[in-house]
């Protein structure tokens, strides 16, 4: 078999830096990685950012030029061709103030219900350039923060309110109306909806589903929780074990924010108990929990790390894809209405109108570049003792795609095993990266 193999260190995402390698019969001694492309699991949906609020009013603060040059290093195959983004529905903590698309106080109707200025101004301009930039099909998402204040039994965007009774209908129209223009427990600081699992099922099946179904909306679809991993699988799984609102439901989105304390193997439990519903991370940041002056931390490795090996396990344990958190942060990490501000892969410089792509951009830019929509997941593994060095592994069409990190301080010789013990890659990859390893099989091979 002839193959060749493009190495990409994380510093280096263009076509220019490719190196070529050669394919040994036998193993290197160190690291060993052993990929299995006859197990395939989940297909993926891609990889991308949020189109807040905040992500607008920052682009805006650049000279033209720049904002030009930050939407081509997102979406275009110029950059890293994000293809997968979210949109929040009306406003979330990343706005500049709190709002839904009907503050008009009871309005049960939705007369009153419209798009915002700031969807005119720092969501949908973007959003359509994005759509012109990219070659793959740019797929969206909607998730609301919070239903209108008057919907809700404490009468605030933000706090522990749930929906009232009387507005599980009216909530339902809501979701018809936005795509027609075009989750839980605390006190929360911003925009949230406090829903029980049994509630959110029952809104599912007597509320949401079929309106959607009404309004012949069911090409969307639905997915449920959008929260962290403490609440798998039981939260979604109370929604899913009931087939009225099974059926309306096609997948999962979970947040990375309690990763540290719950590992991936509720992932997999949650698979195992429902094989036909996708799972997505949707909203991941570094900094949330960070000390006020380190919100924003520029340059800095172990964020970009985080992700790399955030992504690699999410991906190992069935999610189809990663949806980074705000596009574009100002130097504070904002704004932010209720003053949660974190850190973002591009932090604008309104003052010398420039911005950084943070090491964070280039993690993500090696899942989103070189892992195409479509591709399948397969087995990989690492030698034992090895356990600073992770692996997610791809199949596309006939050729493989291997993200590798050390997160080790030494360089290490790793030797990967591309089937059947019978050919192997031997390289160095230094203490402390990420690389991107394709392999291609060219045509005529065998
Ligand atoms: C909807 O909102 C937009 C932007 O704020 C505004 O220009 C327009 O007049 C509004 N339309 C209605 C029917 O209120
Ligand atoms: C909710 O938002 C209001 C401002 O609209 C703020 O005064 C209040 O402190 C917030 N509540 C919480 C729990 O943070």
């Amino acid at each position: 078999m002839i193959i060749t193999i493009l190495i990409f260190p994380y510093y280096l995402l263009s076509n220019k830096h490719t190196s070529y390698i050669y394919v040994f019969l036998r193993p290197g001694t160190s690291v060993m990685v052993t990929l299995d492309s006859r197990k395939q699991y989940q297909t993926m949906f891609g990889f991308g950012g949020a189109f807040t609020d905040a992500t607008g009013i920052n682009i805006l603060k650049l000279p033209e030029g720049a904002q030009d040059w930050f939407m081509k290093s997102y979406f275009s195959p110029e950059g890293i061709e994000y293809n997968l983004c979210r949109v929040p529905m009306a406003g979330s903590d990343f706005s500049t103030r709190p709002y839904s698309y009907d503050d008009v106080e009871g309005d049960v109707n939705l007369i009153h219900f419209n798009l915002t200025t700031e969807d005119y101004k720092y969501k949908l301009p973007f959003i359509l350039r994005a759509q012109e930039l990219a070659e793959r099909e740019l797929l969206l998402f909607g998730s609301p923060w919070s239903p209108p204040a008057w919907m809700k039994e404490n009468g605030m965007f933000n706090g522990s309110g749930g929906l009232l009774d009387e507005m599980w209908q009216p909530w339902a129209n809501y979701f018809v109306k936005y795509d027609d223009s075009k989750a839980l427990f605390q006190n929360w600081m911003w925009n949230t909806c406090a829903w029980t699992a049994e509630d959110q099922r029952d809104w599912i099946k007597t509320n949401l589903g079929p309106t959607l179904e009404a309004a012949s909306m069911r090409r969307l679809q639905l997915m449920v929780l959008d929260h962290n991993r403490d609440a798998l699988p039981w939260y979604p799984a109370t929604i899913l074990e009931d087939p009225e609102s099974n059926q309306f439901v096609d997948g999962v989105a979970i947040h990375w924010y309690d990763d540290d304390n719950t590992g991936p193997e509720v992932m997999n439990e949650l698979h195992s108990l429902f094989e036909d519903k996708f799972v997505l991370y949707t909203e991941s940041c570094d900094g949330w929990d960070a000390a006020p002056n380190e919100r924003v931390i520029l340059g800095d490795w172990y964020r970009a790390e985080s992700y790399a090996a955030n992504i690699i396990e999410d991906l190992n344990h069935w999610s189809t894809g990663w949806v980074d958190w705000n596009m574009a942060l100002d130097t504070n990490g904002g704004p932010n209405w209720a003053h949660n501000f974190v850190d973002s892969p591009i932090i604008i410089n309104e003052k010398s109108g420039e911005f950084y792509k943070q090491p964070m951009f280039y993690a993500m830019g090696h899942f989103s570049k070189f892992v195409a929509p479509g591709d399948r997941l397969i087995s990989s593994a690492v030698s034992e003792g090895s356990e600073h060095v992770k692996v997610a592994a791809f199949r596309h069409n006939e050729d493989s795609t291997v993200i590798l990190l050390n997160m080790g301080e030494d360089d290490e010789t790793v030797s990967m095993d591309l089937g059947g013990g019978q050919e192997f890659i031997n390289f160095v990859m230094p203490a402390k990266s990420l690389v991107t390893v394709l392999a291609a099989t060219q045509p005529g091979a065998h």
